[in-house]
């Protein structure tokens, strides 16, 4: 296995930026979401950058606040296998729900695009919070937090069987004989559970990284619990070092409990860089997007947030009452995403349109305004606090926050010794430095 870098760095691909206002921005281009092009060039400057990998979210549901902000994306899966085709080495990573799909569909679509990208494929596994998304699978409403979590352990280790059901060594292509594939190295994998009875194998022989690297991103108690036990990379949303650190610890522990190797999950908080080549002029541009938003936008990604609660009844220059949040322990949408917005309410005591502000550009991850120098110091101090194994990087504009990203702050995590200078392996699990997992069915043989 090629030696790993010491952080790792993940692009979060998301229409014109992630600041909501980004496609009011000064040169934003909101008509090419929908264009591949526009992909490819953000693929290419990640692939410049080393980035160990891309990744596209999927909600499932048109945002409630379409009038306002860009939302045209194309559907993952679809355009990493277009990116897989113009690109060499970046990892590239699709958001899929185990909550409206069957197992057998997805193992076959990520097993074609490990195949197509040449060991390159990754999964982020999300139960799917939008509450709109349920309507557009038949359901009058969304199934409860924990029912989703069961349903997605479940669903992890029927794909997880289907990728091992090949053995690596199945085809042997025998002309003398005309013997294509030994049987006896392909497996059914009669699984019969709670939620689904699949019989396998799957119809793709195992693809070149064995099983497409499992990434998660759902940091309450249940999807930590998941996380331990699935994810060899977590996305997750920190704002606080300490925070990060506590949660840092309390998966890889959890992990560790279950006898998994900690160093084998990658942590990467989410973080929004926003670039100056002075403090001041990285506040100001901060500033402008910022002027840019507009409240009713942020009041429904909050309500959102909080399963629907109306935020508006609030006057927008007063502090919201603490006592006026809904618990996130009750919330059956993303419940640590809630309690992220509720711990900056109590720490920081914003007015209401303070924090619609303080949202609008990550959506309560990090967002760090800063010189380059700045914000290559946060990575560093955040790994080596270990909070972090390296960071899932939300430029607030597309494509100059990320090319700014690329050409301002990798240099000075390369000159510091912490980032490759290039590529060591070809496959994700080789920037990631995760093992290669050997099929199950050829273990137990
Ligand atoms: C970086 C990041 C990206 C995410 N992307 C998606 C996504 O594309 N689709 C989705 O339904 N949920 C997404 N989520 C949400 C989580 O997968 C999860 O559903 C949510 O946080 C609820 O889980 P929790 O209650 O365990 O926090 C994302 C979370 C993070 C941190």
């Amino acid at each position: 296995m090629s030696h790993p870098s010491p952080i790792h760095l993940n692009v979060f691909v998301h229409t014109t930026g992630h600041h909501e206002a980004s496609w009011l921005y000064p040169g934003s281009e909101p008509e090419r979401t929908t264009d591949v092009g526009f992909y490819r060039e953000l693929a290419a400057i990640a692939e410049r950058g080393k980035f160990d990998s891309l990744f596209l979210a999927d909600q499932l549901a048109v945002g409630r606040s379409v009038k306002h902000v860009a939302q045209g994306k194309l559907e993952p899966l679809t355009l990493l296998a277009a990116l897989a085709g113009a690109t060499e080495r970046i990892g590239l990573i699709a958001t899929a729900s185990t909550t409206y799909s069957e197992p057998y569909n997805l193992a076959r679509q990520f097993a074609s695009l490990d195949h197509i990208s040449g060991g390159r494929a990754g999964w982020n596994i999300v139960t799917s919070w939008s509450a709109e998304a349920a309507g557009n699978f038949g359901l009058a409403q969304r199934n409860s937090h924990a029912d989703r979590y069961r349903r997605a352990t479940e669903y992890v280790e029927v794909v997880r069987k289907l990728w091992d059901s090949w053995e690596d060594d199945a085809r042997i292509y025998d002309r003398t004989r005309g013997v294509y594939a030994d049987p006896g190295r392909i497996h059914a994998i009669d699984h019969g559970g709670e939620e689904f009875r699949v019989r396998g194998p799957l119809d793709i022989p195992r693809s070149p990284q064995g099983n497409p690297v499992l990434v998660q991103a759902g940091s309450s108690d249940e999807g930590r619990g998941f996380a331990a036990r699935n994810a060899e990379a977590i996305f997750t949303a920190q704002q606080e070092l300490g925070e990060a650190q506590a949660f840092y610890a309390d998966v890889k522990g959890r992990a560790g409990a279950l006898g998994r190797d900690p160093s084998g999950i990658k942590i990467l908080p989410g973080l929004s860089p926003i670039l100056g080549s002075t403090e001041a002029e990285a506040q100001a541009l901060e500033d402008q997007l910022n002027d840019l938003t507009l409240p009713e936008v942020g009041l429904k990604h909050l309500s959102q947030r909080f399963d629907g609660f109306d935020f508006s009844v609030f006057p927008l220059d007063a502090r919201i009452p603490i006592e006026a949040f809904p618990s996130p322990k009750t919330v059956q949408g993303a419940q640590s995403r809630s309690q992220i917005i509720l711990n900056v309410v109590e720490r920081e005591r914003p007015t209401l349109r303070q924090l619609l502000r303080r949202l609008a550009g990550g959506r309560g991850h990090k967002v760090l305004a800063g010189t380059p120098d700045r914000i290559a110091d946060h990575i560093q101090h955040w790994t080596e606090s270990r909070a972090a194994d390296g960071f899932n990087i939300m430029p607030a504009t597309f494509p100059g926050g990320l090319a700014a990203f690329v050409d301002e702050v990798v240099p000075i995590l390369q000159r510091r010794g912490l980032f490759r200078t290039d590529y060591a392996g070809r496959t994700l699990r080789d920037h990631y430095g995760l093992n290669w997992p050997q099929s199950r069915y050829a273990r137990s043989a």
